[in-house]
């Protein structure tokens, strides 16, 4: 059943843009081209993870890192950015809601930002700033997806991305849309019903993939 709040959200239904299994492997890919190119460096990264919507991929990326040996003397923070509130769209002003637990700990170090989605790239550009006044010795980016088509500001450090998306709204594997969609497996476009039509909000279509990609993720990963 779905939780009553979506109900406030625009008639809308969701169809599915990246499964699970291909976000998976795809991640898993991301990590081993990082490890592979740390050769030769130190362990000690910090990963910062923009919550809340990049925790999922943080999680994924950095129990891949793991699986392949590394990054056992890296840590981890996290901060909270405010961007999207409850809308749909960014109001271009994200504020830092959640500090670094350890703000000093930045000074001198490699920091590895943990995020889901470049879209304008204001929200990313605002935390390296912050990292920037903390001292950060190096800072590079690694998000899961990426809306080339909405960047408003260039990145003033080297970034990488699982996926290069359209400028469209999605959910899913930590993504959310007011909160809601978050624990749903794999990337989803929303699509809202113009007009007042209504549809199933969760259709035959979505539950169909839905055990689609939880069966290849158990058979075939
Ligand atoms: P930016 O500052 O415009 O790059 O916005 C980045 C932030 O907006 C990301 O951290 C996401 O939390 C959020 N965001 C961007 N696009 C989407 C989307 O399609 N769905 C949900 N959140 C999004
Ligand atoms: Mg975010």
């Amino acid at each position: 059943m779905l939780d009553v709040h979506v109900s406030e959200l625009v008639e809308h239904h969701k169809e599915l843009m990246i499964p699970y299994w291909r976000v998976k492997r795809r991640v898993a890919e991301m990590a081993r081209e990082y490890v592979v190119e740390q050769s030769g460096d130190g362990e000690d990264a910090l990963f910062l993870t923009i919550l809340c919507g990049g925790a999922s991929f943080a999680e994924m990326f950095l129990t891949e890192v793991a699986k392949l040996g590394y990054g056992e003397y890296s840590s981890k923070d996290n901060i909270g950015l405010s961007s999207y509130s409850n809308g749909d769209s960014s109001n271009r002003q994200p504020e830092i809601i959640q500090p670094l637990k350890n703000p000093e700990a930045v000074a001198g170090r490699k920091v590895v930002i943990l995020e889901d989605i470049k879209d304008t790239g204001i929200s990313l550009e605002k935390v390296i700033s912050e990292l920037t006044k903390l001292g950060a010795t190096s800072i590079e980016v690694i998000a899961l997806l990426a809306k080339p088509e909405a960047a408003e500001v260039q990145l003033s450090v080297p970034s990488r991305y699982g996926f290069e998306i359209p400028k469209e709204f999605v959910v899913g594997d930590g993504i959310d849309w007011a909160e809601k969609y978050r624990v749903l497996l794999g990337v989803w476009r929303i699509v809202k019903h113009e007009n007042g039509v209504k549809g199933d909000e969760r259709n035959w279509g979505q539950r169909m993939w839905e055990r689609v990609n939880v069966w290849v993720d158990r058979h075939l990963t």
